[in-house]
């Protein structure tokens, strides 16, 4: 078979589909600008500028079963994770990244031709695992302040027709910071849909609607490490779910999902704490003054964040041009294409130093 037949065995939905593209690799970045690691500021994916816990790297290199698969079922690791989450072992399941488990919901609810609903400008994740899965996503764009248009969803399923199986809702939402709030919550909870509210960031603002799980067999509310214990690049989060679902998840999962590395290092997580939240802490401070640089800044228009970043129009000039001035001084920040954002940065909440560095070229460059 030459490559065209091979080509036409794809499923044609995926042949045609356009790739997600994620962001360029830190090292990949640093060859092409001609700059060390060491001298470039990266505040483009929202990660933990101070790192994991210095018990990460012991935990690590301390493990001794690396040979040995790890457990399918994170016995350890939920029962050390329900007094984290604060709800019982039988409602937690991890992932490789949060990621992970978004696809894995998809996949438990959704067959081709059924649909989601999402809500844009968001993480384009939902979209994107949603029509690997064959499912059509029905867009209801958030408002003009990027709060969710609720009323625009309820409507979807009054006038009777496609029902969305799953809603999608980032609380605080990425890109803009903003939340959820628990009476827009309660209206979504009451509609014939399983609600997915992804609290990636809920460490750093916004109410943590874990809690509420136990009580709602519709409500799902996904979790991870990646960003309050810097644990990016472990790739591990995990998903809080209701007992009507989560058994038939652990069924479709794969075995050894959780990777022995990840699951020592969610431990080592747990049991250092304090240093974490102190650095949370730290981050949310500098979210606050990175805010208050960034108004002052006359062709900026930061939007107020609850998360580690934040969302900034960029007035009368071009954004895409400005991401790549700074990223010409080592500073990468998150620029994009999609219609209502491409006149917008995004800005992660890095160290107070980098911080600092961040806003004195964000100024130099309105010079
Ligand atoms: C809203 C949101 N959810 C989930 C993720 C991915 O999390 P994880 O690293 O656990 O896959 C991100 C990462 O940027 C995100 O912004």
């Amino acid at each position: 078979m030459n490559a065209e037949q091979v080509g036409a065995l794809i499923r044609p939905d995926i042949f045609e589909m356009e790739p997600y593209t994620p962001i360029v690799p830190f090292e990949v970045l640093c060859a092409r600008l001609g700059l060390p690691a060491d001298q470039i500021i990266k505040v483009d994916a929202n990660e933990n500028p101070y790192g994991p816990s210095p018990r990460v790297a012991e935990a690590l290199a301390r493990y001794p079963y690396y040979h040995i698969y790890p457990d399918p079922n994170h016995t350890v690791l939920r029962e050390a994770l329900e007094a984290y989450v604060g709800v019982g072992r039988e409602h937690l399941m991890l992932g490789t990244g949060s990621d992970e488990l978004l696809d894995v919901v998809i996949r438990l609810f959704v067959q081709p031709g059924d649909a989601v609903v999402n809500c844009p400008p968001t993480f384009g994740m939902y979209p994107f695992l949603a029509s690997v899965a064959g499912s059509r996503t029905l867009s209801v764009p958030r408002k003009e302040d990027l709060s969710v248009d609720v009323k625009a969803i309820e409507a979807l399923y009054a006038d009777g027709g496609l029902s969305p199986k799953l809603v999608f809702v980032a609380s605080p939402n990425n890109p803009d910071g903003g939340v959820l709030s628990a009476e827009q919550l309660a209206r979504l909870l009451a509609l014939p849909a399983v609600i997915v509210v992804d609290q990636a960031y809920v460490e750093f603002g916004g109410t943590d609607y874990s809690p509420l799980v136990p009580e709602h067999s519709n409500l799902i509310v996904m979790r991870t490490f990646s960003k309050w214990a810097g644990l990016a690049g472990l790739r591990v989060g995990y998903g809080v779910f209701p007992t009507g679902i989560i058994g038939h998840l652990f069924k479709i999962k794969q075995p050894y999902n959780v990777n022995a590395a990840a699951q020592a290092a969610v431990l080592a997580s747990l049991e250092d704490l304090e240093t974490l939240r102190e650095r949370v802490r730290t981050l949310v401070r500098e979210r606050e003054r990175l805010y208050q640089g960034l108004q002052s800044i006359g062709y900026l228009q930061p939007y107020p964040s609850q998360s580690n970043f934040i969302l900034n129009r960029v007035l009368g000039r071009d954004a895409a041009e400005l991401k790549r001035g700074l990223e010409r001084r080592g500073v990468l920040v998150r620029h994009y294409r999609a219609p209502r954002l491409s006149d917008c940065i995004r800005i992660s909440v890095g160290t107070p130093e980098q911080n600092q560095r961040v806003l004195a070229v964000l100024r130099e460059e309105a010079r």
